[in-house]
């Protein structure tokens, strides 16, 4: 049978620097709904990526001395690698850039002004760049702020193309009615109705004002508006508008978007419009989750409390991180960062909880039965009441994530794990040891064995590594599958005469006030580095500028060039990329040392004729005087090639 197809998204990201754990967190958020639907034995489809075009993108790249796609190409980059090092397990990586993207985006603006639901006509307002949004005056704040962001806004007036999203409002208003799931959490629905209910205006989506974008195509002045642009990546990633509509068909209409809360507006409301308009099914559901903050902040390079996430990874590996965002912030809403929190987290979950019980099971397993996992024998009461618990977590489990409460989720696991290590003390395997008769206690590490063994499965999702590493350690080869957790003791897979193999304790108890040390100065030492960098390279640029200043036909004179052949090439005996040359200039014969090795061998030089500076101070290279240089073009690929004349000439000729 055919397995049922599901296809889910996160925003595309602004490649406008490197990215903090709160961006990170609608993407391992996505990557777990991604794992946990193929576990239960769906077909997905999960698409991130890069939103790469817009005014503040080409203003970044300015700053940077950059053209704006090579700014961004380094920042994408860095974004897929951050992806790499968390094991995000996504189907494609749209970029906005993609040819085959913009191409879907022109035909989808197209289609809509041919069916009358785009016109051009003339906007006045006032744009927020860094949000890329048009705002009324009666939406500004303290005077003339961004009601998202709290910048300044500019009154812009320029000719632009409108979407008639005012005939929206009703069909939005009865969509919302129809289908109550379509935007959750429910607090973030009743915001946006509020919004619609205040009236919808026409929406600008068209700029002239730069030109960093997709161009309208049958009015190439204007750019499409980024948003109109980013969000049609939902569609072009599964091939909409390409010759390859496999995609499209099979997993179209989405089952969930997931978005920070702040781009609830652009989702809820003008996706659904645009995508009506163009006949289009909706998605089933947007997903609005709240920020992480820092101390109850926003994360802002400038505020100075970016937290980033590759430190954290690098000190206690990506499932510890995955654990801590999803666990400790309930999706739907904000919560809070702090080192205290995530390294309590470790200990009390992750350390005492999870990684207790895995080493005392194996090793009671191993001291008590030789490392082979004993069959179960009589059970007791005690015994029933773990194993009810472990078969009906997987239900609670999916119950949760149905309502993507990833916290509740784990919350639901962790009672288990919990109920297990206290199953440990009411049991006392240590006692039962001293028994003759071996089948309490057979049963015991049995059920300790078997429940751990459901846990693996249960936390697969969430934390891929420890899944495997607490199956390696229990000696399991098979697959985890999500439906063998709903089974106790199941015989075509008992892990009953399993070799357990004691590996490495998973996660170590830490020094909690050392550890809050380690962890800010790696944040700061990364920080530092990453400010540094910039730096060098806005000095770099600065330099060049200065080095090239503008010189006076009188500057130019006082160069002297002249044709010199060369008569004599030797390899400097000192020097690895430098040649000596012997050169003839008229009736005069001298030495010039050239740093050209890397490219020209002597025999390729001699009897050639060059371009040489002749009134250049001396200067010893290596120990030979070089009176003069040679003239050179390199281009940005670093090819070298010496300059000479188009028409023969004798030496000595002067070039002015
Ligand atoms: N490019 C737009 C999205 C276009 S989608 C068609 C964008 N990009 S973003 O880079 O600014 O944000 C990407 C995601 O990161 C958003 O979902 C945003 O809410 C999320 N987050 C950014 N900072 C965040 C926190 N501090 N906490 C949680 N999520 C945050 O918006």
């Amino acid at each position: 049978m055919a397995k049922p197809k599901y296809y889910l998204t996160t925003p595309i990201y602004y490649p406008s620097d490197n990215l903090h754990i709160g961006h990170t967190y609608t993407t391992v958020a996505a990557d777990t709904i991604k794992k946990f639907k193929t576990l239960q034995g769906y077909d997905v489809f999960f698409t991130t990526g890069s939103d790469e075009h817009g005014q503040k993108i080409q203003e970044k790249a300015a700053e940077n001395g950059l053209g704006p796609i090579e700014y961004v190409d380094t920042i994408v980059a860095s974004i897929k690698k951050l992806w790499e090092m968390l094991e995000i397990d996504y189907d494609s990586f749209i970029r906005t850039t993609d040819k085959k993207h913009e191409k879907a985006v022109q035909e989808i603006f197209t289609k809509l002004y041919e069916k009358g639901e785009i016109y051009k006509s003339v906007y006045k307002g006032y744009y927020c760049t860094p949000c890329e949004s048009f705002w009324t005056e009666a939406q500004l704040v303290d005077g003339d702020k961004c009601p998202d962001c709290n910048r300044p806004t500019q009154i812009t007036e320029e000719e632009s193309y409108f979407f008639r999203l005012s005939n929206y409002k009703d069909k939005l208003l009865k969509l919302y009615q129809d289908n109550p799931d379509f935007i959750q959490p429910e607090s973030r629905k009743n915001e946006m109705i509020n919004f619609i209910k205040e009236g919808l205006d026409d929406l600008s989506v068209s700029r002239t004002s730069f030109d960093w974008g997709i161009k309208v195509p049958f009015d190439e002045k204007h750019v499409i508006y980024v948003w109109v642009d980013a969000l049609s990546c939902y569609l072009t990633a599964l091939g909409y508008g390409t010759e390859n509509q496999e995609n499209f068909k099979d997993y179209w209409p989405a089952n969930v978007h997931l978005v920070g809360k702040e781009i609830m507006r652009f989702h809820s409301i003008i996706w659904p419009s645009l995508l009506m308009a163009l006949d289009i099914p909706l998605p089933k559901q947007i997903f609005g989750h709240g920020w992480i903050l820092f101390d109850d902040d926003k994360m802002s390079k400038s505020k100075g409390n970016v937290i980033y996430p590759e430190p954290i990874i690098d000190l206690y590996g990506i499932d510890a991180f995955r654990y801590f965002l999803l666990r400790e912030f309930t999706f739907g809403q904000d919560g809070s960062f702090t080192r205290e929190k995530f390294l309590h987290r470790l200990n009390s979950d992750l350390a005492n909880d999870l990684g207790n019980l895995l080493s005392r099971t194996v090793s009671m397993v191993e001291k008590y039965n030789e490392g082979i996992i004993p069959s179960p024998k009589s059970q007791e009461e005690v015994d029933a009441s773990l194993r009810e618990l472990a078969v009906s977590t997987a239900d609670k489990v999916e119950e949760e994530m149905d309502k993507f409460n990833f916290s509740a989720a784990l919350e639901e696991i962790w009672k288990l794990i919990r109920r297990t290590n206290k199953y440990v003390d009411e049991t006392m395997p240590w006692i039962l040891a001293k028994d003759e008769n071996k089948d309490r206690l057979d049963t015991v590490l049995y059920n300790l064995s078997e429940s751990l063994r459901i846990i693996s499965v249960l936390l697969k999702p969430f934390m891929g590594k420890t899944s495997i590493e607490i199956r390696q350690q229990l000696g399991i080869k098979a697959q985890a599958n999500w439906e063998d957790t709903k089974i106790w003791n199941s015989e075509e897979d008992s892990i009953a005469g399993n070799r357990v193999e004691k590996g490495n304790i998973i996660f170590p108890r830490l020094e909690i006030e050392k550890e809050l040390d380690i962890l800010e100065k790696a944040n700061q030492a990364l920080i530092d580095r990453r400010t540094k960098k910039k730096e060098v390279g806005k000095v770099e640029e600065k330099k060049e500028v200065e080095e090239t200043p503008e010189v006076t036909i009188d500057d130019f004179a006082k160069i002297e060039l002249k044709v010199a052949k060369v008569v004599n090439c030797e390899n400097h005996p000192k020097a690895d990329k430098l040649l000596v040359l012997t050169l003839e200039i008229g009736d005069e014969t001298r030495t010039v040392v050239s740093g050209i090795k890397d490219f020209y061998s002597p025999e390729d030089l001699i009897g050639k004729k060059v371009v040489a500076i002749t009134n250049l101070k001396p200067v010893k290279l290596r120990g030979i005087e070089s009176r003069g240089m040679i003239l050179a073009a390199e281009d940005d690929q670093g090819k070298l090639s010496l300059l000479t004349t188009l028409e023969e000439v004798k030496d000595g000729a002067v070039i002015s």
